[in-house]
């Protein structure tokens, strides 16, 4: 059986609840899911909570709350946002689960074993926010590297886990991999921050500084560094090392995908500490880019935060999805801007994709009593397999009738190398051109001359070809807005989807599959509610 894609999220602290920089990681995640789903493949989706450390427990204590009790009290919001935006993840972890918990003493106990771990005096200065000891070199202008935040001066007797021993080969292996750390300019920087000497890792806290977190085996006196333990959720849940066969039915993880700010430790804590297990590594760290407003980063701290239910209570589940997904290319920053998102749902929602349907299906109604013609076209397109469009691939011949060079753009590729701005760019593309061929045609003048049979002709297979545009648009957009695309392909009675093998000519499409979804000509088309209403103007 072959391995699922195996897609993982950062485990989000529970400290508040979710903003609109999580629900981004989450969308992003699902959206590259649902795309490998679709096109056959098996998917192992995780994602859940990081529960343990100083900030939780001071959120906890702040509220007058055990924490565990805070944190069972917290995980339920993260749930029901995922729900809200359709995540279809396929297991949530939290990393005070009991199995967890146990993988990771048993990683320290074996690290412990091959003498990876040592016991030192240490002085330095510490980052609660970030949870991060820095050297007094490491400090700028006295403040955490990191976050600018103050920093405190600690003196403690700690665990400490040998990073730097590994540093010549890391270099090396991210020189080796160049797909290891996406995009590039995430990866250089990573490359830049190894230019200067790696620290030992620092993971265990005191019990008396901070009790909440999981026991460190081997003294009592110690819990394990809550960075240490939640990097470890992506093999916990399968099992490592316990069950080794189990293990290897998912691992290593496809890819990663982590905002900017935490690369660090994906690209580096977490490639070393597999290493000195004896791990294979994961294929792919895909770090994106921040969502900020007023130039600072959207952050509870910062108290900037933009709550992901408010927008899509206000502009709905897809709108928000389509707008997060479209406004950025993944590894960038980008500006979030509630105007910017009236703008689009406006533009690219309400007057393209949903005026393209509703054009459809009008024409559909008034030309056709709302059917499917019988026209030759259809039954030409459903029989052989020339009329197909790819799904995330180039179709040539698809590209020659529409007179398009542009179509070429490969929404396979542009998914698989984690661009799915590039890829929605290339579905909006067929919507501009499915609305020019409207015009080219005129429908409503060949109804008029309707007598002439040649006419009638032409006007079915316009009608038909159109539908048959709008059902691919649909199919093409199952990974990005998946509700809107189910509607359109329920309103138009599409009840399945055929797969076709690529034209082998080209060897480049040999793994690309064809998804061609079904019309029958005599169908009933629904034209619906309107997908996408005109917004009211904002008070
Ligand atoms: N708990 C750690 C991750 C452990 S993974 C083993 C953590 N949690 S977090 O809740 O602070 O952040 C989780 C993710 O949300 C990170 O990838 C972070 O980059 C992302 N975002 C938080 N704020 C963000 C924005 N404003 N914009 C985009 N993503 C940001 O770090």
């Amino acid at each position: 059986m072959p391995k699922p894609f195996y897609i993982t999220t950062p485990l989000y602290y529970v400290n508040a609840k979710p903003h609109i920089g999580h629900a981004y990681t989450n969308i992003l995640c699902d959206t590259f899911a649902r795309y490998r789903r679709f096109r056959g493949e098996k998917v192992f989706f995780l994602t859940g909570t990081d529960e343990h450390g100083t900030k939780i427990e001071k959120a906890a204590r702040e509220q007058g709350k055990e924490p565990k009790a805070y944190v069972d009290e917290m995980v339920p919001q993260f749930k029901e946002l995922w729900k809200l935006l359709g995540i279809q993840y396929d297991h949530f972890i939290r990393t005070t689960d009991a199995e967890h918990k146990k993988v990771v003493q048993d990683i320290l106990k074996d690290l412990e074993a091959r003498g990876e771990i040592y016991k030192k005096d240490y002085r330095g200065w510490y980052c609660t926010p970030c949870e991060s000891f820095w050297t007094d070199l490491q400090l700028i202008e006295r403040k955490c590297p990191d976050c600018h935040r103050d920093v405190q001066e600690l003196s403690e007797e700690n665990y400490f886990f040998k990073l730097s021993s590994y540093q010549d080969w890391l270099v090396g292996y991210i020189k080796d991999n160049p797909k290891f750390i996406q995009p590039e300019i995430r990866r250089n920087e990573i490359l830049g921050f190894l230019r200067e000497p790696l620290q030992d890792l620092c993971i265990t806290r005191p019990r008396a500084r901070l009790a909440w977190g999981i026991d460190y085996p081997s003294a009592k006196e110690y819990v394990v560094y809550v960075w240490f333990d939640a990097l470890i959720n992506y093999v916990s849940i399968a099992k490592y090392p316990a069950v080794k066969e189990k293990f290897g039915e998912v691992w290593p993880a496809d890819v990663h995908v982590v905002g900017k700010d935490i690369l660090r430790q994906h690209a580096v804590y977490w490639p070393i500490m597999l290493k000195a297990c004896g791990v294979e590594m994961p294929r792919t760290v895909l770090a994106h880019g921040w969502w900020t407003m007023g130039g600072q980063k959207v952050s509870k701290s910062r108290g900037n935060v933009v709550d992901p239910v408010e927008l899509v209570k206000k502009y709905g589940t897809d709108a928000f999805r389509y707008y997060l997904l479209h406004e950025v290319t993944v590894g960038y920053d980008g500006t979030f801007s509630e105007d910017l998102l009236r703008e689009r749902y406006t533009t690219g929602l309400a007057n393209g994709l949903g005026n393209l349907w509703r054009r459809i299906a009008t024409m559909l109604e008034k030309y056709c009593g709302g059917r499917i013609p019988h026209s030759e076209a259809l039954q030409s397109h459903q029989a052989n397999d020339h009329f197909k469009l790819p799904l995330f691939g180039m179709w040539r011949g698809y590209k020659k009738a529409l007179g398009v060079e542009k179509w070429n753009d490969e929404l396979y590729e542009e998914l698989t190398e984690f661009d799915p701005r590039l890829a929605l760019n290339s579905i909006w593309d067929v919507i501009t051109i499915a609305d020019q061929t409207i015009e080219d045609k005129k429908p409503w003048i060949l109804y008029k001359e309707c007598d002439n049979s040649e006419k009638k002709s032409e006007l079915e297979r316009t009608l038909v070809e159109l539908a048959e545009w709008m059902a691919h648009i649909a199919v093409l957009l199952l990974p990005f807005l998946p509700t809107t695309a189910e509607t359109i392909l329920k309103y138009l009675k599409v009840d399945e989807i055929r797969w076709s093998l690529p034209e082998m000519d080209d060897p480049k499409q040999e793994a690309i599959s064809f998804a061609k979804p079904l019309l029958r000509a005599g169908n009933v088309v629904e034209r619906g509610e309107i997908l996408f209403p005109p917004l009211e103007e904002e008070s």
